[in-house]
């Protein structure tokens, strides 16, 4: 009896153990094979690259304050490297991943560790290909759950499930990319989207290329729906349930109900659903925003909600998604985006501003004798459009190896004009060059981006890595630096890693430049990226210990 007693207390006081001591943080391995796979989706069999020959590829769990590990080998014919979308990599870029910027790719038979510590952060991000086009197929979802005992700040939800949109090609995406190249114009448009890499019923050959979520009465759902399309704006709906807002890129709002969502391609949206109706099978459905006469793949890819029990044989109902050219949708949904601001989840929003940038966003047409109008169409921040080099950028900075980049990027644009009057179309020569802009440690920096009518206005999602950052004000028309400023929310502003930059309008966002590094800023329509509409800001190093770029991991691959 004693000998029983004392070994239940014993039991007692490991159970209490295990509750009460916060975990340890621990180390998540993960092996990526890069290969080439055969995929077949609408009536077309095609080999893609893939990571370990999944589409869309394996997901990404781990818990704040993790260190990850994630052996990439490449085993296709192109050059690759993988970018951990929204991660910080404090210190060290060396693990951020974009080609040419802060590593070499991993050639053909290479494997390369991106070792990260997952610090501060907690939600859904992604991962992808950054090199190439190859993100078309190279993608899959992070995961990073908030510390052991640590409840999100919204009702539990009773499951999860990852929801990634994607695009498909039925001809090869880097011939694609390529014919675009040659002709100097974009390249054709994708042949469907898709709902963790299915279209779903509504497109030909599809009926088992459909996802299927199945849901029980009363439960509550929590979707992790990633935007990993490469050019289009996305709207998404579920038939006959309103979502509650929750997070976005891995930052907890203030939870507002709503009817569909808007996501750019890079973003991340949590969303809470009731499964509260009628038993039956309700369609998810993504379709593209676009508002202005640009062509797009305006198709809608489709899943299913599915109650549990009820037969297959019911035709699900689509939802209501906004018209694709409702601007009104996505400016007041934009609107209603605020960080949660408690004091567990505060916005340290910079109320002070040491270094102030303005940057336009334009498109032109260079002069191109084997093109086929003779211009090739480019893209520009403050006219100048971003050539990659041939030598990493972090690398270049680094070991302070002259050549490779110029720090002189300009904090506005060379000759101010009425940036979003009539439609531009002479004098559309764009400026080329490897040009950064170098940024003091821990310096708090306002940088405006304005969309222009070079060509046309165009709504463009920037991406900044190794920082997220607050979107403190947003506008149609040009931005007036003597009125804008007094209109900015330095309150409760949405911080995120990318933004949609109004058709024809700007957005002001503000973050501290405490990561030292080399980091990438672009637009993330893959078509934009390539045609040039990208930068880098050299962050410097700080005075501290803890305020320097971390040295190279050993295996880091050389150009
Ligand atoms: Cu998600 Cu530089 O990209």
């Amino acid at each position: 009896m004693a000998k029983n007693q004392a070994s239940f207390f014993l039991l007692v006081a490991i159970v209490l153990c295990f509750a009460c001591f916060p975990s340890q943080a621990a180390i998540k391995s993960y092996q990526f094979d890069v290969q080439v796979s055969n995929v077949s989706r609408l009536c077309h069999a095609k080999p893609i690259v893939t990571v370990n020959g999944r589409y869309p590829g394996p997901t990404i769990y781990a818990r704040e304050g993790d260190r990850v590990l994630i052996n990439v080998t490449n085993h296709a014919q192109y050059n690759i490297s993988i970018h951990w979308h929204g991660l910080k990599q404090y210190r060290n870029g060396w693990a951020d991943g974009p080609a040419y910027i802060t590593q070499c790719p991993i050639k053909t038979g290479n494997s390369y560790v991106y070792d990260f510590n997952v610090t501060g952060q907690r939600g859904t991000l992604w991962w992808h290909a950054h090199i190439l086009w190859l993100r078309a197929t190279v993608y899959g979802a992070i995961v990073i759950m908030p510390q052991q005992g640590t409840p999100f700040p919204f009702p539990q939800p009773d499951r999860e499930e990852v929801i990634v949109l994607g695009e498909w090609w039925n001809a090869d995406v880097e011939a694609v990319e390529n014919q675009g190249n040659q002709l100097g114009l974009p390249p054709n448009m994708s042949d469907a989207h898709t709902i963790n890499g299915k279209p779903g019923p509504l497109f030909p050959c599809s009926e088992k290329y459909t996802f299927a979520m199945e849901v029980e009465q009363g439960k509550t759902y929590l979707l992790r729906v990633v935007n990993a399309a490469l050019n289009d704006e996305l709207f998404f709906a579920l038939a006959g349930h309103s979502m509650t807002v929750v997070e976005i890129d891995a930052v907890y709002t203030k939870p507002f109900s709503t009817e569909a969502i808007l996501i750019a391609p890079g973003q991340t949206t949590n969303v809470l659903v009731r499964a509260n109706q009628a038993p039956s099978r309700y369609f998810m459905a993504a379709r593209p925003f676009m508002d202005v006469p640009i062509p797009v793949d305006n198709k809608t890819a489709t899943a299913i909600f599915q109650y549990k029990g009820v037969s297959q044989a019911v035709v699900p109902i689509l939802p209501v998604l906004p018209a694709p050219n409702d601007t009104g949708f996505a400016m007041d949904y934009n609107r209603k985006l605020r960080s949660l601001n408690s004091p567990k989840y505060p916005a340290n929003v910079p109320q002070t501003v040491d270094r102030n940038l303005f940057f336009t966003i334009g498109l032109g047409a260079n002069p191109c004798p084997t093109c086929l109008n003779g211009t090739r169409l480019t893209a520009s921040l403050n006219n100048i459009s971003f050539v990659m080099p041939q030598t990493a950028l972090l690398q270049a900075h680094y070991f302070d190896m002259k050549g490779v980049f110029a720090s002189d990027f300009p904090d506005k644009p060379p000759t101010p004009f009425n940036y979003t009057g009539a439609p531009l179309t002479a004098n559309l020569k764009t400026a080329k060059g490897t040009r950064l802009s170098k940024i003091a440690f821990n310096s708090t920096v306002e940088l405006v981006l304005q969309d222009t009518n070079l060509l046309s206005v165009e709504s463009h999602p920037f991406h900044l890595h190794g920082y997220n950052f607050f979107v403190v004000g947003t506008g149609v028309g040009n931005f007036n630096p003597a009125k804008d400023p007094a209109g900015y929310n330095l309150v409760d502003p949405p911080e995120r890693n990318t933004v949609g930059v109004p058709t024809g309008g700007w957005t002001a966002i503000r973050f501290r430049a405490d990561n030292p590094g080399v980091w990438f800023l672009h637009c993330h329509l893959e078509l934009h990226t390539g045609w040039g509409l990208k930068t880098a800001f050299v962050v410097e190093d700080g005075a501290g210990p803890d305020q320097t770029i971390l040295p190279p991991p050993k295996d880091l691959p050389p150009c």
